[in-house]
């Protein structure tokens, strides 16, 4: 198979798990349920839960799990963008081609469609086909990814520097916590459904490491080159809200030099993998070159 057509059979699990998991957690009456599937589906690379099932299926592990573990990482990607575009975080108003959540619904109807998300993330966790003991290794996993040592001190950081000016140091850890950790988690979640050997799960470590940092540099790189078209959310918001990204420290060059030399450390890290690895660094190439 090739690399389009590998990554859309892996878009289609994850559609489909995310369509079975949404009806299981969601309740039909709500209007807040309502504005969670408004945000979950129509649109999004699914980049997480693409990486999970990658690594999940290059290393012969349990599918239907993995499926369910990367509809839990996407769900709260999902929240996290919600919370995200909210007016007290980057206050804009389109995401994914069409009205940001708050701006199609209300602001409290927003925060509480998030908050459905990020539980029902761990519900789905709790339920996956597979052991209690890769449930519980998944569910801490996502929780430290997504929590206080992982995207969420990220956003910390990231609302600070609004405020205080950061050099390359503040600006690797801001990356590393506020996209990395999730993008870390969903490798690790497709080791877990994989009960992967020691020595694979470090190797996909340092891979998603690398292409975490490189995710964030190229996102901060297209809010200044993109269109809004292409994006599907607004150009121009990291300026409008005053944010340090290496685009600010370094230019535009800089930043994308940057961008390479990440990426090669990344393909690097899969070099134990040989050519099972094909999957993960086409994927890193994609992510680096990506225009959306
Ligand atoms: C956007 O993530 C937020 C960042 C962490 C940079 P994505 O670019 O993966 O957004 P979707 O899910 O494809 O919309
Ligand atoms: C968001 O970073 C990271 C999250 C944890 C949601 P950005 O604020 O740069 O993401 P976009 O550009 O709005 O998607
Ligand atoms: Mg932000
Ligand atoms: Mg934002
Ligand atoms: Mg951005």
């Amino acid at each position: 198979m090739d690399y389009n057509a590998q990554y859309q059979a892996y878009l289609n699990t994850a559609e489909t798990a995310l369509a079975q998991q949404a009806d299981r957690c969601f309740n039909e009456r709500s209007r807040v349920c309502e504005a969670a599937r408004y945000s979950l589906f129509g649109g999004g690379k699914r980049v997480r839960a693409v990486l999970c099932l990658a690594v999940c299926d290059m290393l012969d592990g349990n599918r239907n799990a993995a499926a369910c573990y990367a509809a839990g990482v996407e769900m709260l990607h999902c929240y996290s963008l919600i919370h995200d575009d909210l007016p007290c975080m980057d206050n804009d108003d389109t995401r994914r081609g069409r009205p940001s959540c708050h701006r199609q619904y209300d602001e409290a109807t927003a925060l509480l469609a998030a908050d459905a998300l990020v539980t029902a993330a761990f519900e789905v966790i709790a339920n996956a086909p597979l052991s209690a003991e890769s449930r519980v290794r998944a569910a801490a996993c996502l929780a430290k990814a997504g929590g206080a040592r992982g995207m969420l001190y990220g956003q910390e950081l990231d609302k600070k520097y609004e405020q205080e000016k950061a050099g390359e140091e503040q600006l690797l850890a801001l990356h590393r916590h506020k996209t990395g950790a999730l993008i870390v988690a969903a490798a690790e979640l497709g080791c877990i459904a994989a009960d992967a050997p020691a020595d694979r799960k470090d190797a996909l470590n340092r891979y998603a490491a690398g292409i975490g940092l490189v995710f964030q540099i190229v996102d901060d790189i297209l809010d200044v080159t993109a269109t809004t078209e292409e994006l599907g959310k607004p150009v121009g918001s990291d300026e409008a809200n005053d944010k340090t990204t290496f685009v600010t420290l370094y230019g535009l060059g800089g930043a994308e030099e940057l961008a390479k030399q990440n990426n090669q450390d990344s393909l690097q890290a899969l070099d134990p993998l040989g050519a099972d690895g094909w999957f993960l660094r086409e994927l890193a190439q994609q992510l680096l070159q990506r225009r959306k």
